[in-house]
């Protein structure tokens, strides 16, 4: 017989058929009469499903006992309507399978409540707990609703490589590839320095940051592309909001300018709130109750909301007028920190703000310059608690001003060639963005620290399992 999961079981009204399911123990608790009340989770929903194993079962006396929470089973049993308040049906078992005891003196989760910190140490057991199940129901629901709504606009799935020579961001935060011998590294005579015709790929190698550059030149020929995969920061950033290793969604539109983007990026966000509220309310309450009062309701309100469009410049002029709130002082020039993104949302915009045209000096060298001669067509959202959670901008598609700006910057124009390429040959306005997709779980969640969002954080010094 096939398995039924534990989320159908659930919303079936098919009283007295058999079915089989299959999970693992969150609690047991037995009564006088001879029976046992073993609920199970099987990680399909967020609800666990009640099994009653009676004393008639051939082994009741020898293992029913020795069932502890994490323990496995496989359960054959018919499905009933549950008189118990709280659970509209339940499982009376007619053979249960242990599949594996789970000993309580050593499972760590066997506890009570355990903080997060503590489950960090154990993050191959974490999802195991309410918590974790939940958010990672989340960050699936998260995912899918990335496709469908890039998709269901017309644009391509690119794959963006992750071993790349180049710096997106050219803000130097790259982890090296490398199989030299570190102990042994070949010195080139003439210069005194590494020879790296010698490595792996005859040339010095690092991870991505960004699979923009190359999502560019995929736009610049398919029109619409979007990235989803890992990028990677060696930003020595120990915070509640910065990952070594994260996901990135990157769109990439050809023919678009900075406002297109906008638009794009905010019907993105609204979707993927409605994604979460349509898939996953059980979690959301859960989330609303044990970590953040009042997430669901927020959601549902940002999933209709129009977001507050600002410059740069006059949200500079905002954040000075309440200059005493802040630690780091505003003033024009300054890259937004954390505390002003915060307030510009929580207090004065009570909601998502999308910040455009920032100064020149604080962004990427592929942004389109303004005709102001400061400032560049970036864009970033804003979002309550999270800060930013959109990075984007047009880009430069003129082939002499984006190679003035990188000579600029001090960039080997040699490295770029084929980026420059674009702007040599048919160049057209576009425009794209970046969203951290861990901001966006820990945002949907409440969460508080963005390790908790990812299966397996990797942050400075902390790269188990
Ligand atoms: O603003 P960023 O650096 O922009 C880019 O990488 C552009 N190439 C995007 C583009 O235009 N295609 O990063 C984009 C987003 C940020 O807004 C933030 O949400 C997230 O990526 N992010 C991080 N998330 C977790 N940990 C980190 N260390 C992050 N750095 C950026
Ligand atoms: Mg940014």
């Amino acid at each position: 017989m096939k398995k039924t999961f534990v989320k159908d079981a659930l919303a079936s009204t098919q009283y007295g058929v058999e079915m089989v399911v299959a999970g693992w123990v969150k609690t047991r608790r037995d009564s006088k009469a001879g029976l046992s009340f073993i609920e199970i989770n099987d990680g399909s929903s967020f609800a666990n499903l009640q099994v009653i194993a009676p004393n008639t079962l051939s082994n009741y006396a020898s293992e029913v006992p020795r069932l502890h929470p994490g323990a496995a089973i496989q359960v054959v049993g018919t499905l009933e309507k549950s008189p118990a308040a709280g659970q509209a049906v339940e499982i009376h078992a007619k053979e249960l399978i242990v599949l594996g005891f789970c000993d309580p003196m050593q499972y760590p989760l066997d506890k009570g409540r355990i903080s997060f910190d503590r489950l960090r140490e154990i993050a191959h057991l974490r999802p195991r707990t309410n918590t974790f199940g939940a958010v990672m129901r989340v960050r699936n629901t998260l995912a899918m609703a990335t496709h469908q709504f890039f998709q269901s606009r017309g644009f391509y799935y690119f794959n963006a490589p992750e071993i790349t020579a180049s710096d997106a961001e050219g803000a130097g935060q790259m982890f090296q590839v490398t199989t030299l011998n570190l102990d042994k590294l070949p010195i080139d005579k003439e210069t005194g320095k590494v020879d790296y015709s010698k490595d792996f790929f005859g040339r010095k190698a690092n991870l991505t940051v960004s699979g923009q550059l190359e999502a560019e030149t995929y736009a610049c020929a398919l029109g619409s592309v979007y990235t989803f995969g890992p990028t990677f920061r060696a930003e020595n950033s120990n915070t509640t909001r910065h990952l070594s290793e994260f996901w990135m969604i990157e769109p990439e539109i050809a023919f678009a300018d900075l406002n297109d983007d906008a638009d794009l990026a905010e019907d993105y966000l609204r979707a993927l709130f409605q994604a979460v509220l349509d898939k996953n309310p059980d979690d959301l309450d859960f989330f609303d109750k044990r970590v953040e009062k009042g997430i669901h309701a927020d959601l549902q309100r940002l999933a209709e909301s129009a977001f507050t469009r600002i410059s740069y410049t006059e949200a500079v002029e905002l954040l000075k007028k309440h200059a005493d709130k802040f630690e780091y002082k505003p003033e024009w020039g300054i890259d937004l920190q954390s505390e002003h993104e915060r307030y510009l949302t929580e207090e004065i915009f009570h909601g998502p703000v999308t910040v455009m045209n920032y100064p020149k000096d604080i962004k990427a060298f592929y942004m389109r310059q303004n005709d102001d001669g400061k400032t560049v067509a970036a864009m970033d959202v804003l979002l309550p608690k999270v800060g930013e959670i959109i990075g984007g901008s047009q880009r430069e598609e003129r082939l002499d001003r984006l190679e003035a700006r990188m000579k600029e910057l001090g960039m080997d124009l040699d490295t770029y060639w084929w980026y420059l390429d674009l702007r040599r040959f048919g160049t057209v306005p576009h425009a794209g963005f970046g969203l951290g997709f861990e901001r966006m779980v820990r945002f949907c969640t409440g969460m508080g620290n963005i390790r908790d969002v990812i299966p397996f954080p990797r942050a400075p010094l902390s790269a188990e399992f």
